[in-house]
């Protein structure tokens, strides 16, 4: 009978730096192998060891995996290599990873003693994301150069060409590869739920360009404002118009991924209009706008774009207190490179 059927508990572990709809499919595809999805995730020390700093410290890598929806539980500070008595201490059945090898600094496949005891699954990897490639896009800025502040950074744009190039759409504005989306994975990764009519409907909006912890914190606080959160993701173009320089890093298309696979939101807004119009809070039945403690810039026209929904008393400032943009992503990546 149902009651009686074993809870069967799923093992996947990763480093998950830069967290990406890559890894957001994975363990979509992992948590469908099983009940309960368990993630361990590897310490600063322990990834520094076999390849080298993560750009995203372990603080912000559990925070970003335990966002992710299919993910029931974290275990911090995993080891590198899947021992059996890992799979054990936690109850999991078997482990799954990815079809790609991998090898630990001492050349082992770090899988090696799950998948001798066949407690070890593949699943196919995402195509043309990664967080190399990622880094990549960032790299090869066109402009070859990147401001912050007074300083500008120069990018050797050699050594780096063979990044970002491993699928045949570009991006107009990084000039890289990018995924190819189907309406296949948008139906995989969303919830496909309607509001009900007495739920509260939040709205937010902008470009979550490399959906990173600064987004993560603002969506929860957004989400506990109501029970129904939609997210308006603005098209490459205006993103493009008010962020300037190659942005977006992601496109419309695999940003709406990265944050459908995101736990608190309930819908996206696929080109979302820049400025909050009455027929939007009709359409979607917003009761509450709401936007982060970073600053606006003006549409087109030099309007406020949230002017009507403050008019309507529907419009709230909540800060995610996390001061993390994608422009410093950007920053990190490229000091990280100017140190090598
Ligand atoms: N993964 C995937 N598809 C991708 C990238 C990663 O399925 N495009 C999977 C990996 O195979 C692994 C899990 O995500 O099972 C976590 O991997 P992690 O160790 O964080 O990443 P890498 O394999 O190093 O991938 P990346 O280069 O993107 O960091
Ligand atoms: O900059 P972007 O358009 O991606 O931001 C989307 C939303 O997330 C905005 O409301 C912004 O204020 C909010 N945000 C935040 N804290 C951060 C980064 C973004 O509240 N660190």
């Amino acid at each position: 009978t149902e009651e009686n059927k074993k809870v069967v508990r799923v093992w996947c572990d990763g480093c998950f730096d830069i967290v990406h709809f890559g890894h957001a499919n994975a363990l979509r595809q992992a948590k469908a192998l099983g009940d309960i999805l368990v993630v361990g995730v590897h310490t600063d020390k322990e990834i520094s060891k076999h390849k080298g700093p993560p750009v995203f410290n372990e603080q912000e890598r559990y925070k970003m995996v335990r966002g992710i929806k299919w993910v029931d539980e974290v275990v911090e500070a995993a080891p590198y290599v899947t021992t059996i008595e890992t799979l054990d201490k936690y109850n999991c059945d078997f482990c799954v990873h990815g079809d790609d090898m991998s090898i630990g600094a001492d050349g082992v496949d770090t899988y090696h003693l799950v998948k001798a005891c066949g407690r070890y699954k593949e699943i196919p990897r995402t195509a043309g994301v990664s967080t190399t490639d990622l880094v990549g896009r960032m790299l090869l800025m066109t402009r070859g150069h990147f401001s912050r502040g007074d300083k500008e950074y120069y990018v050797e744009k050699e050594g780096s060409s063979s990044m970002g190039l491993d699928a045949q759409a570009r991006s107009p504005y990084t000039g890289c590869s990018q995924f190819l989306p189907t309406t296949q994975k948008i139906i995989q990764f969303s919830e496909g739920k309607e509001p009900k009519p007495y739920e509260k409907i939040i709205y937010v909006d902008g470009a979550f360009d490399l959906f990173h912890v600064g987004h993560l914190d603002f969506l929860e606080k957004a989400r506990n404002e109501g029970d129904f959160l939609i997210v308006g993701l603005h098209t490459d173009l205006e993103v493009n118009r008010y962020k300037g320089s190659n942005f977006p890093i992601m496109n419309l298309h695999e940003r709406v991924l990265s944050v459908l696979a995101c736990k608190y939101v309930s819908e996206v807004v696929i080109g979302a209009p820049y400025t909050i119009t009455a027929d939007l809070l009709k359409h979607f039945r917003v009761d509450l706008v709401v936007h982060g403690s970073t600053s606006v810039s003006a549409d087109k026209n030099g309007a406020d774009p949230y002017a009507l929904p403050k008019s309507l008393g529907k419009f709230k400032v909540l800060s995610s207190n996390n001061n993390m943009t994608t422009e410093k992503i950007v920053e990190r990546i490229i000091r990280n490179r100017l140190e090598y």
